[in-house]
């Protein structure tokens, strides 16, 4: 295994992915029952952005987090009206227009405030599982499962004192047999992995298909690249081979297909979506779009795959 997510947090992928799984989250909260969230691929829990790496030729690797969230933060600090208001920093979240991405620039802020670094410089961003865990209410449990031993064990060492959070560090298409259904009756399930193999769609609807038949009302959101739009399409024939629940997928391309660029946009497909959150998608891709476009090609969709009956 040799993805480590460090590389990328906070990249654009990242940014419409949280901006989205806190809006799946908002939408379970809206029943008074606590659900569990599962991360079958949950990463280190939160990252420092400056922390820098270097490539194997010794060079130091280029950061993807500026053209990520540090556009989108960027952005909300520099439409903010002067003044901010009583204990609120001038700039800063409270000036993005869509709530749903309000939400998320708050939780964002909230993170980087913990640790240590208040005011308008980003230098730590949430990954999934620090982003559901200041998200959740008492009664919403986490379990976060991770392969990488010392990416698992940072998990540990963040989450070991939070109540109702358990880290696994095993393999999270395991976690999923091992969890599901739960307790609660209520599950949101997000799978993220890394993509590094030729066979991750296949495993995905492999494990989909079985947690379907186990857990046939559970929220599964599944995180993927659009490098070829094949992939995808073989990917969503794979899945309406299984007969599943309503679907809905929502994509972000940064880019037109002549940029060199080899991830042109990401998608999120979402099984048993919640009540009328494709409306809310609809609203904030556009917020998305603008910061993130790497070129005209830019662009983002939100469309039923298996419509509600
Ligand atoms: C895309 S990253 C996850 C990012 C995280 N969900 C977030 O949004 O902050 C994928 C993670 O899956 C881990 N991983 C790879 N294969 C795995 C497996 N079979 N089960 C669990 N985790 C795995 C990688 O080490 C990596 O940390």
């Amino acid at each position: 295994m040799n993805y480590r997510h460090h590389f990328h947090a906070g990249n654009y992928a990242d940014v419409f992915k949280h901006v989205l799984l806190l809006q799946l989250i908002r939408a379970m909260q809206a029943k008074e029952k606590g659900f569990l969230f599962l991360d079958t691929h949950a990463g280190r829990g939160g990252y420092d952005l400056t922390e820098t790496s270097l490539l194997p030729d010794g060079r130091e690797r280029e950061p993807e987090f500026p053209a990520g969230i540090g556009r989108v933060w960027g952005e909300a600090n520099a439409s903010a009206l002067p003044g901010g208001g009583p204990g609120q920093p001038p700039g800063g979240p409270q000036s993005a227009t869509v709530p749903a991405l309000a939400d998320y620039l708050a939780l964002v802020r909230r993170f980087n405030d913990r640790r240590g670094h208040t005011g308008d410089a980003l230098h730590f961003y949430p990954g999934s599982p620090w982003l559901a865990k200041l998200a959740a209410r008492a009664q919403d449990r986490l379990v976060l499962c991770e392969l990488r031993p010392d990416d698992a064990e940072a998990l540990d060492f963040d989450f070991a004192r939070e109540a109702r959070v358990r880290v696994q560090a095993m393999d999270g298409y395991t976690g999923l047999r091992a969890h599901l259904p739960p307790p609660e009756k209520r599950a949101l399930v997000l799978i993220d992995p890394p993509f590094e193999s030729q066979a991750e769609f296949a495993q995905i609807l492999k494990s989909l298909g079985e947690s379907l038949r186990r857990f046939p009302s559970g929220v599964f959101a599944v995180w993927y690249p659009i490098t070829e739009r094949t992939r995808v399409d073989d990917f969503f024939d794979g899945l309406l081979a299984l007969r599943p629940p309503p679907a809905l997928f929502a994509e972000l391309r940064v880019a037109g297909d002549a940029t060199p660029v080899r991830m042109k946009g990401c998608g999120l497909l979402v099984i048993n979506p919640p009540w009328k959150i494709d409306g809310a998608i609809r609203a904030v891709l556009p917020e998305l779009v603008r910061p993130l476009r790497i070129d005209a090609g830019a662009s983002a969709r939100c469309a039923w795959l298996v419509p509600e009956a």
